[in-house]
């Protein structure tokens, strides 16, 4: 499975989203850009195309995917939406939120792609490729973040390519992605609960809701989003946290403008805000720890970063970056 022909084009390319549509229709893979991360595409429809996205991630099939698509209407088609999950829905579609729901009983998403739960994730992208491509397709799209299973997701089309080259049909390449990290997802099977921090902050979501979230059971044994696993997202290199001082042979991820001791014998050291914006440090954060990865430093240590707002994602992916 590891020498497939990898077509490389350009979101902006005339005909992209058909071109990388007409390849889902025939099951195959496709890599391309929305605003949280890269996605790998397929055929939500098409048990096989999952089968070999499952292969081609090294993904265990257990952990199901989120299913993209186009509109309202389309959601309402896959999944079964109660008074919370509309409010949701109104408020951040399109966008960087993805909602875990009852399945509906017209739900044509293979069983492969959501383990066999009588759940299914939702999302609606708000890229304007990305809801191109979907909609060029006609049909749900089931896209995980475009990594090698166990790796940091792609924030753009060189990611991908490092990931799975090979390995998939095509990768559409529309420039670095512009949140940064994966949606936040939240499921609403009752009172609401958030699985995974992400994209749109806690503080919107609990504003929409007008009540505060419920937090996953933290049991890392038994995660609600199978995906969330305590060690994921993980660079080879070792991560230290809430570094306040270098130590030899180190590379800093550093945040905002305070300089700390030993930094200059750093290996390197990259930024994820000067300025010391949540949203700019999101942005940033997977090309940073990739390309510190790349350093051979003896560890990675990452200055501490608030905890509101974005923070709260970026702290988780740290931490699982750490484990
Ligand atoms: O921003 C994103 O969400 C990106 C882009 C491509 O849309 N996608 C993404 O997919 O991050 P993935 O597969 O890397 O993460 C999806 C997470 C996994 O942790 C999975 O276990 C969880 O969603 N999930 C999917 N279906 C679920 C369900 N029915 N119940 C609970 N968790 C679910
Ligand atoms: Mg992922």
């Amino acid at each position: 499975m590891s020498d497939i022909r990898t077509t490389e084009i350009k979101a902006g390319d005339a005909g992209a989203a058909e071109r990388g549509a007409r390849c889902l229709a025939d099951g195959g893979l496709v890599a391309f850009p929305t605003e949280t991360v890269y996605g790998l595409g397929a055929d939500a429809t098409n048990a096989d195309a999952i089968a070999r996205l499952y292969l081609a991630k090294g993904r265990p099939a257990f952990n199901p995917l989120i299913a993209h698509v186009a509109d309202r209407v389309a959601a309402a088609r896959i999944a079964e939406f109660d008074a919370d999950a509309g409010r949701l829905a109104e408020k951040f579609w399109p966008g960087p939120l993805t909602l875990v729901l009852p399945k509906a009983t017209t739900c044509d998403v293979a069983d492969l792609a959501t383990a066999g739960l009588d759940t299914i994730a939702v999302r609606i992208p708000a890229h304007p490729f990305a809801a191109r491509l979907v909609a060029a397709l006609g049909k749900p799209v089931v896209a995980p973040s475009a990594n090698r299973s166990g790796h940091v997701s792609p924030t753009s089309a060189a990611h991908v390519r490092s990931d799975l080259a090979g390995r998939i049909d095509m990768i559409i390449d529309g420039g670095s992605t512009e949140v940064g990290l994966e949606s936040t997802i939240v499921a609403c099977l009752g009172r609401p609960r958030l699985l995974r921090p992400g994209g749109v902050p806690r503080a919107a979501i609990e504003a929409a809701l007008d009540a505060t979230l419920d937090d996953a059971a933290a049991d890392a044994a038994k995660p609600l989003a199978p995906g969330m696993l305590a060690s994921h997202y993980a660079p080879r290199t070792k991560v230290r946290l809430n570094a306040t001082a270098l130590e030899a042979g180190e590379a800093l991820l550093a945040f905002g403008a305070k300089v700390v001791p030993g930094a200059e014998r750093a290996v390197a050291v990259l930024n994820l805000s000067e300025r010391g914006d949540l949203s700019e440090a999101a942005t940033r954060l997977f090309g940073h720890l990739r390309a510190l990865d790349a350093l051979m430093a003896t560890e990675i240590a990452v200055m501490p970063i608030p905890h509101d707002g974005l923070g709260e994602a970026i702290n988780d992916r740290l931490r699982r970056a750490a484990a």
